[in-house]
């Protein structure tokens, strides 16, 4: 089918509700994807934060492949050889305090059931969250969310939610107290603009949450799964080593097959009984194959060590580009601010067959490439990037 007719059908048949880019993919490899037309674009949005491996990855796709051969799904009525390899690879990769899994489908699940495990585990119902912060769009995960107006998109909101303002430990220490459950956020806040805090942010929530007995749970629906450099935030120098009780996971975890997980720790863990929590789909064995080849494809192609040149070559070649105010972000998941409105910029890379995200900060392009891209693919952003401004 040409683009017309595929456009046509969607059209038609689905829901307005995305706004999309004039192409319709037919197939990816690495940081690449064709179109129907037979044109060919440089991905550096990686599918949506998703396709952290690359698209399609050869080890991934022989994994699915076997798995599906084998047998697509069971639920965790039974046990699986596939949900045990992955669920112990993803313990083993994780920060040391976070000894256990829950696989669901997604992000939001993963926020829903992250704030409930907290609430388990507290006895208690207040979430604290930040300004600036997204968390999904199912009824408790939009009403933590205080960036623009998701929030109102989830009227009428699940009560107990409070916002504080991202960075300010002052804001977070008037609303915590020994009714709060759970402190929750995006530790670099993505839709947001890329916005950053510092390792005495989280050091300092840490010690609240201590202090109070409160769960500290990191989204990491998009810095987690090596995005940073580091396997997670959690844990790693950005956070000032401090861990979260609950990291949330979901996009790049099975590299384009849906799943989301929490991690939790022994605290979080202890509180959960048979039948607290529970989905169909979670840990469906297709979903499973896809976790574990996930990382096993990241540490084999050695994607952190990549990613993490990748950005320090990135942020020295930006330099040359005088429209460039600041850089934020770290590793794979980048912030480029320009000194005006940067939707022109974006629509040109388009133009020149290169896809970037926007952010809800106006001036904030965002790159979130697969953590297998190049330099040489890095040189071809500059050059359109020098062409767009
Ligand atoms: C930080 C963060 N949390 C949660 C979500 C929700 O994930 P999902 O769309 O898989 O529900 C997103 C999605 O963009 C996200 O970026």
């Amino acid at each position: 089918m040409n683009f017309t007719e595929i456009e046509r059908l969607e059209e038609q048949f689905q829901v307005a509700t995305y706004a999309k880019m004039n192409i319709a993919v037919e197939r990816g490899c690495g940081a690449w994807i064709w179109t129907s037309d037979g044109e060919k674009y440089l991905d550096l949005y990686g599918g949506h934060a998703v396709c952290a491996t690359g698209h399609s990855h050869p080890h991934i796709v022989k994994a699915i492949q076997e798995q599906a051969e084998k047998v697509l799904f069971y639920s965790n009525l039974v046990y699986s050889e596939i949900r045990a390899k992955a669920a112990e690879k993803l313990v083993s990769v994780a920060p040391e305090s976070l000894t256990k899994a829950f696989f669901c489908n997604s992000g939001t699940e993963a926020n829903e059931n992250a704030m409930r495990m907290a609430r388990f585990a507290t006895k208690r119902e207040k979430v604290i969250t930040f300004s600036g912060g997204f968390h999904g769009r199912s009824a408790d995960s939009i009403s933590a969310t205080f960036l623009g107006n998701y929030r109102n998109l989830g009227k009428p909101n699940v009560p107990g939610h409070v916002c504080a303002e991202f960075g300010n430990l002052e804001s977070v220490r008037e609303l915590a107290d020994n009714e709060t459950a759970a402190i929750m956020l995006e530790p670099i806040q993505s839709m947001a603009g890329v916005t950053e805090s510092s390792p005495d942010f989280f050091k300092g929530l840490r010690e609240i949450c201590d202090e109070h007995g409160i769960i500290l749970i990191f989204d990491e629906v998009q810095t987690g799964i090596g995005r940073t450099g580091n396997w997670f935030f959690s844990g790693s120098d950005l956070a000032g080593n401090i861990e979260a009780d609950i990291i949330t996971l979901a996009k790049s975890l099975g590299s384009g097959v849906p799943v989301g997980a929490c991690l939790v720790n022994e605290k979080v863990s202890a509180n959960i009984k048979t039948n607290d929590l529970g989905t169909t789909f979670g840990g469906g064995m297709l979903a499973m194959a896809a976790v574990l080849a996930t990382l096993e494809a990241i540490e084999n192609d050695k994607m952190r060590e990549n990613i993490a040149e990748i950005e320090s070559y990135l942020r020295e070649r930006l330099k040359e580009i005088e429209q460039i105010a600041a850089v934020h972000g770290k590793g794979g998941l980048i912030g480029i601010e320009f000194s005006e409105n940067c939707k022109s910029v974006h629509q040109k890379l388009l133009e020149n067959k290169i896809i970037t995200g926007t952010s809800s900060n106006p001036k904030v392009l965002r790159l979130l490439p697969p953590l297998c891209v190049t330099k040489g693919e890095i040189d071809l952003l500059i050059s359109a990037l020098q062409k767009a401004v």
